[in-house]
């Protein structure tokens, strides 16, 4: 457990309401992403606060090449994984690209179907414009939700690519609008993407909602990275936000070459890894194989190798 953390059984699950004393109090809120049950409980021991199933699965875990083939079925899948990791913190499921835009009927059905089958406390989506409208029907419907402004990976086409936003004043008036718009429709907290830090600043201090940075600099709220690139198991480009803290992936490729390796020169299984059984035992079993002519072609002769 890292130094301050507090014990993991002395945690209380996190609420809406823990994170806006904490956004009062100015203290740092972390957040990750989570794709399957055995990292939830990595994150779980360790303590965070948010912990969001984002549809960069489509990149991380399923192999895609962008966030906007991956469905619902498939991130209520990963995100009933998840949850069962779980304990304490804020569990979060975005709704994925094709789930929410085309009518708030729609959203609101997308967003209560991650709520009731796979346990969310919230949701989150991306983008202003209808995004808006959208995000306060979910509300409206009894769900917190999260919006997500800046670098939008859903609709990076329309953006430019999957490039920093607000490097100029007439987009970053653009990212404000949304966040405000947002923020003014009830989002609990707003993911603020690929924005310079002094941008992000100027409009983040305005807003009542939680802001949450990645690559917005370190004025925000909090911080989310995706697992992924923070533990170094992505292939690959990563973008220039990334920190990575560990080399998952370089570990990984270790243990499955001394595995190959091991089984191909007869190291692996050794000794200790097979179970033993009573030299009498193998002599019943032999008798008995011969006795019930388990295969009249075969014969049951045969000799342990020493
Ligand atoms: O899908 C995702 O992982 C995200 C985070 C980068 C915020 O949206």
């Amino acid at each position: 457990m890292s130094s301050g953390s507090r014990e993991q059984s002395d945690r209380r699950p996190v609420t809406i309401t823990r994170l806006n004393e904490m956004q009062e109090a100015n203290e740092p809120i972390t957040m990750i992403t989570a794709y399957d049950f055995p990292s939830a409980q990595v994150i779980e021991e360790v303590g965070v606060e948010i912990v969001l199933v984002g549809d960069s699965a489509a990149n991380c875990v399923l192999g895609y090449d962008s966030t906007v083939p991956v469905g619902m079925d498939e991130m209520t899948m990963l995100t009933k994984a998840v949850r069962r990791g779980l304990r304490t913190p804020l569990l979060v499921g975005d709704l994925p690209f094709g789930s929410y835009e085309a009518s708030n009927e729609l959203a609101i059905a997308s967003a209560q179907r991650l709520v009731k089958e796979a346990g969310c406390d919230a949701v989150k989506l991306e983008g202003g414009g209808a995004s808006v409208e959208r995000a306060a029907a979910i509300i409206g419907a009894g769900i917190p939700v999260m919006g997500h402004v800046g670098l939008t990976p859903q609709t990076a086409t329309a953006l430019g690519g999957m490039k920093a936003q607000g490097r100029t004043a007439d987009v970053a008036i653009k990212v404000a609008e949304d966040a405000i718009a947002l923020d003014q429709a009830g989002c609990f907290a707003i993911v603020i993407e690929a924005v310079p830090q002094a941008v992000a600043e100027m409009f983040s201090a305005k807003l009542n909602a939680i802001t949450i940075g990645i690559g917005a600099g370190n004025r925000t709220d909090g911080q989310v990275l995706v697992l992924h690139d923070l533990v170094g198991f992505n292939a690959g480009h990563v973008a220039k936000f990334v920190k990575s803290y560990a080399d998952v992936r370089g570990e990984m490729k270790r243990g499955v070459e001394g595995y190959v390796s091991e089984v191909r020169s007869g190291a692996f299984p050794g000794p200790e890894h097979v179970y033993s059984v009573d030299p009498s035992e193998l002599e019943r079993l032999q008798q008995r194989l011969n006795r019930e002519d388990l295969g009249s072609t075969f014969s049951w002769d045969w000799e342990p190798l020493s």
